[in-house]
């Protein structure tokens, strides 16, 4: 009865900065959910924004608990999503239809400040309760996997977390939704830089994204050849350290060098501390160092870029695609047969595991890091 409101349901929200692979996940969790399991999937707009405007606007009123299932059953897919005042969708074959490797969420995402508050979650349980949902996917990164985590531990509900973040900073899984798209970008994008730093033998200073941790450029910068890669995990950089930084740079251009790519991550810090942007700091610094007296090249121009959301776009790589085809396959296998194991979808040597929540770093990932630090500096010609 696809007009009827679902005696059971699971429900997915996307919450926090979208990442690619997301439309991937969703259309996998709802085509698994219809194909194989029979059971509805409920699309959340705007993550845990969604549910809070519609517990709110419920209220415990049991009229419009009513009107608002008749509501949901009324828009199923493309009817629901188009419908701005409906924040819950009955999900449908064609609703994901064709959306794979769109980046971005079709369902929309948010930060919500308000869902720290015990009470707001309480009263988005009870909806949940509420609209029959026996299971809510969470996907997303740390803020919204802690919102996942508080929802788990405050309700009976099964809360079942996926990572997605282009930072790749989630220390439980080798690998997060979106990092390999994330990263095919930043390579696109040294490849750009590099035309111009070649034509006018300059130094390109890109930041990329990845909050505190370093790994983002890590990986950008071990698949795209740049030649420096500044990442925060070392402490903050003095005004020495960046001269030392410039100093390998001019080095470099003593044997024959003719440009350089440096990527800096944003979570890097300066001691004196900065406000500006990082690739404006180390513009600043390196072209001082440059330009000192005597200095080799003190026509060596350097070029800040900030590369922000351009990283978060665009089309999901087959391997992103891949990894939410299997995240939300294991979703729906603990879902089923796991009634009451909340967790985390976690890749773990090619195996897709559920972790659960809080669970400790693996040592696999700070190794991993290591490892590209030193391969990079191996395979570096200069
Ligand atoms: O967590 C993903 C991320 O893109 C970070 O790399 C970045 O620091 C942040 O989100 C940017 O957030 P916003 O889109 O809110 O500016």
């Amino acid at each position: 009865m696809p007009n009827s409101y679902p005696d059971q349901s699971v429900a997915v929200l996307f919450s926090g900065g979208d990442s690619p692979g997301m439309n991937a996940f969703l259309r996998a969790i709802v085509r698994l959910g219809l194909n194989r399991e029979k059971i509805v999937v409920l699309g959340i707009r705007d993550g845990y924004r969604g549910l809070v405007r519609t517990a709110r606007a419920v209220n415990g009123d049991a009229e419009a608990l009513v009107r608002l299932k008749s509501t949901i059953a009324s828009h199923p897919g493309r009817a629901g999503l188009i419908n701005e005042q409906l924040d819950i969708i009955r999900m449908d074959h064609a609703s994901v239809s064709g959306i794979m490797g769109k980046g971005g969420t079709i369902l929309g995402s948010a930060r919500c400040l308000e869902f720290h508050t015990p009470e707001v979650r309480e009263k988005v349980i009870r909806l949940l309760k509420n609209l029959n949902v026996r299971a809510l996917i969470v996907v997303g990164g740390d803020g919204s996997l802690t919102g996942a985590k508080l929802l788990a531990e405050e309700s009976d509900l099964q809360i079942i977390g996926v990572p997605a973040t282009i930072d790749n900073d989630l220390q439980f899984t080798d690998m997060a939704l979106g990092v390999d798209t994330a990263v095919k970008t930043l390579v696109w994008a040294v490849d750009h830089f590099i035309d111009t730093a070649r034509s006018h033998r300059r130094v390109m200073v890109l930041e990329t994204m990845g909050r505190e941790s370093g790994d983002l450029a890590r990986m950008a910068g071990l698949a795209s050849g740049a030649e420096m890669i500044i990442t925060p995990e070392g402490g903050p950089i003095t005004d020495e350290a960046m001269k030392g930084l410039a100093a390998k740079i001019e080095g470099a251009m003593t044997r024959g060098r003719g440009h350089a790519i440096v990527l800096v991550a944003e979570g890097v810090q300066f001691d004196p501390p900065q406000k500006r942007n990082r690739a404006y700091v180390l513009m600043d610094a390196f072209q001082e160092y440059f330009q000192r007296s005597g200095a080799p090249f003190p026509d060596l121009e350097v070029r800040p870029s900030v590369l922000g959301h351009l990283q978060r776009g665009g089309h999901t790589t087959p391997q992103d695609c891949i990894l939410a085809a299997r995240f939300a396959d294991r979703a729906w296998t603990t879902i089923l047969t796991e009634k009451s194991k909340n967790g985390i979808t976690a890749l773990r040597k090619n195996v897709i595991e559920i972790v659960p929540y809080g669970a400790p770093d693996m040592p696999e990932r700070a190794a991993f890091s290591k490892e590209m630090e030193k391969l990079h500096e191996e395979l570096s010609s200069w």
